[in-house]
């Protein structure tokens, strides 16, 4: 009897599914088509805007040459609506070869040589959500060595058209695929979002073994609703959501919308700052041909990006919701240094919020305050009584050096020291 215990034990550990792909140690950043651009297949009368190769060439060259990739903002992704609505002879998903003529090989060269990543998309079940081929199970080896072979540097596997069980099977195979490629291939599986993106149905540790992102709710829209529902969801979850999440396995609220048509400049900088406390992957889904420098300013900002890039990898909490409509949300950085954000869900006017960082759980100390957005500096203790002005649905936030080390001066070389004025908090 002992033997085949063993065997069996042996043949377990031997078939054990971990991610150990080594990526995306920080939340992958970059751009994704499907938010701004959909399904928008018509290349004859919008060619501007179509899912083409033409489209992602344009937003490789913006990352490139407009200072997004040296920020961090490397991936290209295509969505929904790529390939063509048949497999080549051999069985093979192909891309469509009126918008795709290049092929995705060739694309994918394109990102390489200007140092970006290219993304790809699929779907779990018979059909993607738009009506695309899928990749049920018996095409997961298929479809992972075509991506490996086509050189694709991320993979987000969408769940429409198939049950359950066939998803519980279908996400650990295809990990287990894409790694048998030998190709780096980060992987990112909208599985939780399919099961309600909470335990018991969803089991956060079992995905960090697979995955490196997942979507656990529903999708952005171009609204502050849509925004407000997702922060909503997150931090309503978030003693479920924080153990998940770490270097290589990040909870995933969706893209960016800051540059599209549904956000205030407030509320921009209100998602790219709850973003940044969530430890969320950033990808942008926006027109980077036509933005405005305000957007850009906010989605650039590199305070706000250091925040979101901790190497620690901890994603942040909602520590206050206060009856004046005042929200205080705090992500722990490495060195011993925190982020804070107030947030507002006013609608009135500006709200005078008074605190000090001891209210806050800060301990005794003394503290080095600089405003991403504002890039200003002051120096507060613990007991120190200060009022931030939070604009209507919109943010304050700092990022806290650690007492004995005012280290945060080298982030800043961008002429902004001039401005201590510790009077705009006090
Ligand atoms: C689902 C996903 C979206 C997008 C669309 C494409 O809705 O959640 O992110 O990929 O499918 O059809």
């Amino acid at each position: 009897m002992r033997f085949p215990l063993l065997l069996v034990v042996t043949c377990l550990l031997g078939t054990t599914l971990t991610l150990d792909n080594g990526l995306m140690r920080t939340p992958p950043m970059g751009w994704l088509a499907w938010e701004r651009f959909r399904c928008d297949i018509d290349c004859k009368d919008d060619p501007q805007n179509c899912i083409s190769e033409n489209l992602f060439r344009d937003m490789a060259d913006r990352l490139s040459e407009d200072g997004w990739r040296e920020l961090g903002y490397v991936y290209v992704n295509i969505d929904d609506c790529w390939s063509s609505m048949n497999r080549d002879e051999h069985g093979r998903l192909q891309a469509d070869p009126m918008r795709f003529p290049g092929g995705i090989k060739k694309l994918a060269g394109y990102m390489h040589d200007r140092g970006l990543k290219l993304g790809i998309y699929g779907d779990m079940g018979t059909h993607t959500c738009g009506g695309y081929p899928g990749t049920p199970l018996d095409k997961i080896e298929i479809d992972a060595e075509t991506f490996a072979e086509w050189e694709v540097d991320m993979f987000k596997y969408d769940g429409c058209y198939s049950n359950a069980t066939e998803k519980e099977k279908g996400y650990p195979l295809m990990s287990k695929a894409l790694n048998a490629t030998g190709r780096q291939i980060g992987y990112s599986c909208s599985w939780p979002a399919y099961q309600g993106g909470l335990p018991p149905k969803v089991n956060y540790a079992m995905l960090g073994e697979i995955c490196n992102l997942w979507r656990n709710y529903v999708d952005i829209q171009d609204s502050w609703g849509s925004v407000l529902a997702i922060v909503d969801w997150f931090f309503g979850n978030q003693d479920v959501l924080i153990p998940a999440a770490g270097p290589g396995r990040w909870n995933d609220p969706d893209m960016l919308i800051v540059g599209d048509f549904g956000l205030s400049l407030d509320q921009s900088r209100s998602q790219m700052a709850l973003w940044a406390i969530m430890a969320a992957p950033l990808f942008m889904s926006n027109d980077l041909r036509t933005i405005s420098s305000s957007a850009r300013n906010i989605l650039q900002n590199k305070m706000v990006i250091i925040i979101n890039q901790d190497p620690l990898g901890i994603q942040g909490r909602r520590i206050l919701q206060e009856k004046s409509k005042i929200e205080v949300f705090w992500r722990p950085l490495s060195n011993n240094n925190s982020a804070l954000v107030f947030f507002s869900r006013r609608t009135d006017m500006p709200y005078r919020y008074q605190t000090s960082l001891g209210k806050l759980n800060y301990t005794m100390g003394s503290y080095r305050i600089t405003d991403a957005f504002t890039y200003k500096t002051l120096t507060l203790k613990d007991t120190t009584n200060f009022v931030v002005s939070v604009n209507p649905t919109g943010v304050v936030m700092w990022y806290v050096s650690a007492p004995s080390k005012l280290n945060t001066r080298h982030y800043f070389d961008g002429g902004h020291q001039k401005n201590n004025i510790p009077d705009v908090f006090l």
